[in-house]
């Protein structure tokens, strides 16, 4: 780990420790960020003379493993996998049997790449105004999976067992009749039911397929909360498995950041700051944290809209688990507002 005066920074570099500013209140960035431009301009507005930062040789293993595509090269992947996935689904909708090889080389050849593209969040929320549906859901969980998976250390098959997880994780639903699941208005107890139903449904599917039994646990747990809240088995703790924990969260972030036919999607701030409700009590903390860690860092520097209508770009956030949409942003005409002393919050991605 090398100190480097803030002047020097380049974007790709990987920051070694915590960089903290505001007399020791404002967290900037996390140990492990991988620095864009924006966020280097905003250690400089905040007058960090210098950081840790990581070894270059680090720094270059990341950058191998990270795959730059062009927005366009983006969507082209991303439908070809969508059609693959329709594919899969209906064959497993007709015959309640996985194709797990086809599943298995979409995760290696596909989604994989999907997720280690550089920006797929914003990409992903493109697409999403096209269209939402089981298919887009599935892949969208995968691809979430992927990257939390990675941010938690998992790499090789781990990792692509973690993807696969998450692209079989709502199978269930496929036995699940479309009129319940696209139905606008409040479900009756026996359709609620049988949406409750599906994460058992998933598992009898891929009960006698030969893949790893933390697969189908994770499938069948993914609705599973800490405090026992959850569904269908209401599962405390440790009685939850690891691949269920992380499925959950990537499933609630998409959920929450997609629209559905009962509302609107809202903002990844505003998912941020429902997930942060749900961190200790529902939530895994160390992945949930893990999580808020690198999407704090993911989106510092980012364009966003304020309640007021005017736009702004993001500087720092507070707490490590709080306020994500009250952090401190750089208006147009270059003026520094905390939005925790403000009557303004964001209500947009710009
Ligand atoms: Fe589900
Ligand atoms: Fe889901």
């Amino acid at each position: 780990m090398n100190l480097i005066f803030t002047k020097d920074l380049v974007p790709g570099m990987c920051t070694g420790r915590d960089v903290i500013a505001g007399d020791g209140f404002i967290k900037l960035l996390t140990q492990g960020a991988v620095l864009n431009q924006s966020q280097i301009d905003s250690l400089r507005n905040w007058g960090v003379p210098a950081i840790n930062i990581d070894d270059p040789t680090e720094k270059m293993q990341e950058k191998v493993i990270a795959v730059h595509m062009t927005k366009t090269e983006f969507a082209k992947g991303y439908t070809e996998t969508i059609d693959k996935i329709v594919h899969a689904f209906r064959h497993i909708k007709k015959f309640r049997e996985v194709p797990i090889a086809e599943m298995q080389e979409l995760v290696d050849q596909k989604i994989i790449l999907l997720a280690e593209t550089i920006g797929v969040l914003e990409h992903l929320h493109d697409i999403r105004c096209y269209s939402e549906n089981t298919f887009n859901h599935s892949l969208h969980v995968a691809i979430i999976t992927g990257i939390l998976g990675k941010w938690c250390n998992y790499r090789g098959t781990e990792l692509k067992k973690l993807i696969l997880t998450g692209l079989l994780h709502d199978i269930g639903k496929l036995v699940v009749p479309l009129s319940i699941l696209n139905k606008p208005g409040r479900l009756s107890a026996e359709e609620f039911a049988a949406i409750k139903k599906h994460p058992q449904d998933g598992y009898q599917v891929l009960k006698d397929a030969r893949i790893p039994e933390n697969i189908k646990l994770g499938i069948w747990q993914h609705h599973e909360r800490l405090d026992g809240s959850g569904y269908p088995l209401g599962l405390i703790g440790d009685e939850i498995c690891a691949e269920a924990k992380i499925i959950s969260i990537a499933d609630v972030y998409d959920a929450i950041t997609s629209d559905r036919v009962y509302r609107r999607k809202m903002t990844p701030f505003e998912a941020l700051d429902i997930l942060a409700d749900d961190l200790f009590e529902k939530l895994e903390p160390v992945f949930c944290l893990t999580f808020m860690d690198n999407m704090r860092d993911y989106l510092i520097g980012s364009s966003v809209i304020l309640s007021n209508g005017q736009k702004a770009d993001i500087i720092a956030f507070y707490a490590r688990d709080r306020g994500f949409t009250k952090p401190v942003v750089c208006t147009q005409n270059g003026k520094l507002l905390d939005l925790q002393q403000e009557e303004l919050c964001i209500t947009g991605v710009g």
